[in-house]
């Protein structure tokens, strides 16, 4: 019989992470399962609090798990110490946040640039590579900008520019959408999709069923555990995209009837 988890570029089973607090213990996780294939594009939700950028966290080698294990690319990542786990990070991991995280005082550039300060290869190569990033995100037009002369959408793709620069196996994006306008978030979650479509995997964690209707398959958490796992299409999210759509076309058929706001693209 095959081995379903052969292909898998993220391999977790009976991951557990407790926080403690004070005299309060926090099971964040509790025993999760998950496997990711090399190049899907996968959505995480789940009510405030389930466990999601926990385990984010996790996968981006942040923060290490309390039990269990986690392969990424085939190498046992939750027994490393703190300086292989930030080798990891650094070569396999790209990291996209709600917030951006840009040096407000560099350019557009500079912060792209930032995570090849230590990197071989000079400083002509850095910038090339920098450059080369911020096009692919559509931005080689902006590139003397600092982030307060960008708008949200470009101050995102900056970031996302800079996560993707070290052609990481994986981007992570922790409601990467959280705080963009809806046009906004359709541009970005064109991105994420176009760099899917060359092959990128991405896990995107979302509150918001058009973001995660973007992807291939769809991961709810509850309580720190997997609640559900399903393609998107047998999950609420794609069926809410589904009757969304439907209405459209019925919009668009009946005449009288008044045009639908805010479509959502797909
Ligand atoms: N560093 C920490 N120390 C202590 N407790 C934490 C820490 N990080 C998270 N927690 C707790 O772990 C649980 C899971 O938190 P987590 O941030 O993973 O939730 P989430 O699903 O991302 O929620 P949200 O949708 O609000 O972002 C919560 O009860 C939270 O309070
Ligand atoms: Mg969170």
């Amino acid at each position: 019989m095959p081995d379903p988890g052969a292909t898998a570029i993220i391999e977790v089973r009976a991951l557990t992470k407790i926080y403690r607090v004070g005299v309060e213990t926090i099971h964040a996780l509790r025993g999760l399962d998950l496997s990711i294939a090399r190049n899907e594009m996968v959505a995480i939700m789940g009510s405030s609090g389930s466990g999601k950028s926990t385990l984010m966290n996790m996968l981006g080698c942040l923060d290490r798990p309390t039990s269990g294990a986690y392969h990424l690319n085939g190498r046992d990542v939750s027994r490393m110490n703190a300086r292989e786990l930030a080798h990891v990070r650094n070569e396999e991991i790209g990291f996209v946040f709600q917030s951006f995280e840009l040096l407000p005082r560099q350019t557009a550039l500079e912060n792209v640039e930032l995570p090849l300060v230590y990197a071989r290869g000079g400083w002509r190569g850095r910038r090339q590579r920098a450059l080369a990033a911020l096009d692919r995100v559509g931005l080689s037009k902006r590139v003397d900008h600092r982030p307060n002369q960008l708008s949200g959408g470009q101050r995102q793709r900056v970031a996302i520019a800079r996560a993707i620069l070290n052609n990481p196996s994986i981007l992570l994006a922790d409601e990467p959408t959280g705080n963009l306008d809806s046009q906004t978030t359709v541009e970005i979650l064109a991105l994420f999709r176009q760099l899917h479509a060359e092959g990128q995997t991405v896990v995107i964690v979302t509150h918001e069923d058009e973001v995660a209707a973007h992807c291939q398959r769809v991961v709810r958490l509850r309580d720190g555990r997997v609640l559900s796992d399903l393609p998107i299409e047998q999950d609420t999210a794609g069926r809410h995209l589904a009757t969304v759509r439907a209405a459209a076309a019925n919009a668009d058929v009946a005449p009288s009837a008044p045009a639908p706001s805010g479509g959502v693209a797909c």
